[in-house]
């Protein structure tokens, strides 16, 4: 495929029967930072979010709080939305699975899959687990009878079922899981040697014991079971099988770059079920499953059930969301589980925030001002050459890593030059400079690193999405909206002003005792 045009990033929905969490916040953050580099690429953009709002567990959620299920989701969704924005998340489309678009398409999807023969009617006996909403496999229950994830006492249930074929896409889907659909690529294997090579088993997608699901048009007693109801919002959010289908037409199409992001505990659902779907339907795969680890406590999973939630709207509010933003980003790169606490997020904000970044900003700031009256002039091609390369360097180390969705490893890159500059302000002493008066070199000096600190805070910008402004403002850049990501090299578009007044970025945080 030519590089494509259209960027289509996705998380997973989640479900309303609680409130967000940090755990939720990470896979929302990592999706929006690729959504805004690829928009500074210059894609067309799509970013979905939603909630996933059928079945068993909500529908009890709701009779708990006495209230109406659309009563209780609505509130829950003004929730989440809210979480969002104050976490700068730009998400394209929030989709709920109760819109009248997403349901009617859902009941299509399942005329069409019934019509190409690929459901079956059934009896199912097995042991679900109602807070993972899934049937779980022998290896997923613990010694004690309970699910290894929820650590709750899963039901057994014996039930009538409508059942997907999966069990044919047994060679279609080792091919998919041999390539490079997932990334981290060894989960791909836990994959193929947990649930692929012992043979795929037709997957239950029905359910007769509750009702709060989408009933299927060809026998209502039926229910879609939530995992078919939940995939398929990729599709339905696009208006797949809708009369306006512009949107699939271009994000579900060969020039589309098409990511999902996902936790590791529902690596399953969309590395073979989703895909099995997909290819009944003779759609295309996504290009890339991006399976990340969890934020742990003590080595358990950051969870609802397990009552060890951390709540982000309470560090947004006390740090500022970028801070947040940038933990996630960085100090959790998705190959592994991670840890957070109040004293990690302090150490990492003072450490490379306010100690680094915003201290080579505000010191260069300063020598502007008092050798240059805030302002080198605008001959912007006097940097020196180990700088122009350093810049260059970052540049492209920086796209690359963004490239392979590797995240933490690109904002290393950033962070690591920004150490540089740093030193370099050591090494080339401005002061010294400027007290034997060599004022033309200070001057090449001072203009290499506020054409550093710029590099810095433009790539940055997906990340630091509220702060963004203010860094380039301290850093001079007198029209911060023309310059884009392909000029960054040549500077074609860079102009400076006078530097006004001085604002502190970053401020460190006292550590907690
Ligand atoms: N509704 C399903 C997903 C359907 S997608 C078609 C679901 N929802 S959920 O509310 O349980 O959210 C699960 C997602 O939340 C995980 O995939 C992961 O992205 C995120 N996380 C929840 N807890 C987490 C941690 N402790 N750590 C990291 N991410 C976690 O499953």
């Amino acid at each position: 495929m030519d590089k494509a045009k259209y960027f289509y990033v996705t998380t997973p929905i989640y479900y309303p029967s609680g409130n967000l969490h940090l755990g939720h916040a990470y896979t929302t953050t990592l999706a929006d930072i690729l959504n805004r580099y690829k928009q500074s690429q210059g894609y067309e953009t799509f970013f979905l979010t939603g909630s996933d709002e059928h079945g068993q567990k909500i529908e009890k959620k709701a009779l708990e709080m006495g209230l109406a299920p659309l009563a209780y989701l609505d509130e829950k969704v003004e929730l989440f939305k809210t979480l969002w924005t104050k976490l700068g998340i730009g998400y394209s489309k929030f989709i709920r699975t109760t819109d009248h678009e997403h349901t009617t398409t859902v009941k299509k999807i399942f005329t069409k899959l019934l019509d190409k023969g690929y459901i079956y009617p059934g009896f199912y006996e097995g042991l679900y687990c109602v807070s993972c909403e899934e049937f779980l496999n022998p290896d997923q229950i613990d010694e004690n009878g309970l699910c290894k994830v929820s650590h709750d006492a899963p039901q057994l249930v014996k039930e009538e079922t409508y059942f997907l074929k999966v069990s044919s896409f047994q060679d279609f889907i080792s091919e998919l899981l041999s390539g490079e659909f997932i990334l981290p690529v060894y989960r791909q294997n836990e994959m193929l040697k947990n649930f692929v090579d012992p043979g795929l088993k037709d997957l239950s997608i029905t359910r007769v014991s509750f009702a709060w699901g989408i009933p299927i048009s060809e026998d209502p007693k039926h229910v879609v079971y939530v995992w078919l109801d939940a995939l398929t919002n990729y599709l339905t959010a696009l208006g797949y099988l809708q009369d306006d289908g512009q949107l699939f037409e271009k994000f579900w199409s060969n020039q589309s770059e098409i990511v999902q992001l996902v936790g590791k505990e529902i690596t399953r659902f969309h590395a073979i079920y989703w895909p099995t779907i997909l290819k009944m339907l003779d759609l295309r795969m996504p290009d890339k499953l991006l399976s990340h680890g969890w934020i742990v406590n003590d080595g358990e999973k950051m969870s609802k059930s397990l009552g060890n939630v951390i709540d982000p709207i309470a560090y947004i509010n006390q740090y500022g969301a970028d801070g947040l933003r940038f933990y996630l980003a960085y100090e959790l790169p998705i190959n592994k589980d991670g840890n957070f606490s109040e004293s990690m997020f302090i150490e990492s904000f003072n450490a490379h925030l306010a100690n680094n970044v915003g201290n080579l900003i505000s010191r260069v700031n300063n020598m502007i001002s008092k050798y240059f009256d805030g302002y080198l002039g605008d001959d912007l091609t006097i940097t020196s050459p180990l700088m122009n390369q350093k810049i260059n360097q970052v540049i492209d180390d920086f796209q690359q890593l963004m490239d392979e969705y590797d995240l933490s490893g690109a904002v290393r890159k950033v962070l690591d030059f920004s150490s540089f500059c740093n030193k370099y302000i050591e090494e080339q002493m401005p002061w010294v400079l400027a007290k034997e008066e060599k004022l033309d070199q200070l001057k090449v000096v001072l203009m290499d690193l506020q054409k550093a600190m710029t590099t810095i805070s433009y790539l940055l910008k997906p990340v630091l999405v509220f702060s963004y402004p203010l860094m380039v403002d301290q850093c001079g850049v007198s029209e911060p909206e023309v310059l884009s990501y392909r000029e960054l090299k040549t500077y074609q578009n860079l102009k400076f002003k006078k530097l006004g007044e001085k604002k502190v970025l970053f401020e460190r945080i006292k550590p907690v005792v």
